[in-house]
């Protein structure tokens, strides 16, 4: 038996890139039904229509989720239509790499509206239903940015840190009702987003600085949130899972340190009870 087979998943984002790939691994690898909520009608339909040929079951629902009214009435139409989502995945974000003397207010409240206050109001209507079944899943993308700073990341390092600090603060006032919150921080991952943000040599930059030496791959982002969502993660709660090639583990990297002939050979031996 499919462990999402009578679940409804509500997935933010699900139009492009890691947000879709999660609405299609739980909808034709678990068997949930996805509601993909997207401001993308075209790329929203297609989203949905691919899973529904593929034997899946999904809906999409069209709305910007900078506006507060308009997320609240999406998510009575949706729960009207569907019923009161059992998995929720904020996968929508938005980003700009600007310095932070010159970032704008403007751009600064939008970035605040989509990546946290979005998610925030679509948890707190979520957790209702979730709290009556007494079973729940919520998983939240952040990113590596929302835990270090980056260069020009003021507004979306500083959401995605809010959205951390969101993610805890549900996880525990929702922990006995058998409901679990977490986030998962993707390091670089090539998207549509991630293209609009990496230039100038950052992509180069990432390359030396991930211990994979790698981009990460959509799958393995999908695949992380897939497991919050799953049965299985019933004791993970308030938790950031980073999937990121180790970045957020590393400091020092020093890739030939070893392929030096010389640096093989034993260094000074300081005394570790020198008198
Ligand atoms: N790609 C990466 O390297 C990376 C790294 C860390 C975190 N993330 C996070 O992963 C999440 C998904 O990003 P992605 O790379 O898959 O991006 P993407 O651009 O492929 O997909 C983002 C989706 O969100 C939708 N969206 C954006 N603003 C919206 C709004 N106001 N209302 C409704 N929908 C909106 C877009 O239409 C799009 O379908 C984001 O939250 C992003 O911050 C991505």
């Amino acid at each position: 038996m499919p462990q999402h087979a009578s679940r409804i998943a509500l997935v933010t984002g699900g139009a492009s890139g890691i947000g879709r790939r999660i609405a299609e691994k739980l909808a034709l690898e678990d068997r949930a039904t996805v509601c993909i909520v997207d401001r993308d009608a075209t790329t929203a339909g297609d989203a949905a229509a691919s899973i529904r040929r593929s034997g899946g079951k999904a809906a999409y629902f069209v709305v910007d989720l900078a506006s507060a009214t308009a997320t609240q009435a999406m998510l009575v139409e949706l729960t009207d239509q569907y019923g009161s989502p059992d998995i929720v995945v904020n996968s929508a974000g938005m980003a700009a790499t600007v310095p932070a003397l010159e970032y704008p207010l403007a751009h600064w409240q939008l970035t605040m509206a989509v990546n946290v206050t979005a998610p925030m109001l679509i948890i707190q209507h979520a957790l209702n239903g979730m709290k009556a079944r007494g079973w729940g899943r919520v998983i939240n993308i952040a990113s590596i940015s929302g835990v270090r700073a980056g260069t020009g990341r003021l507004g979306y390092g500083t959401s995605k840190a809010a959205l951390i600090a969101l993610t805890r603060q549900f996880a525990i006032e929702s922990a006995e009702w058998g409901v679990t919150v977490n986030a998962v921080a993707p390091g670089p991952v090539d998207t549509p987003l991630i293209r609009s943000m990496h230039g100038g040599g950052t992509a180069d930059l990432y390359g030396a600085m991930v211990p994979m030496g790698r981009y990460g791959a959509i799958d393995e982002i999908a695949h992380a949130a897939q497991f919050l969502a799953s049965q299985g993660a019933s004791y993970i709660t308030g938790h950031t899972l980073a999937v990121d090639g180790g970045f957020l583990a590393s400091g020092l990297l020093v890739r030939d340190l070893f392929d030096k002939p010389d640096a093989q050979a034993p260094g000074p031996v300081v005394a570790a009870h020198a008198h």
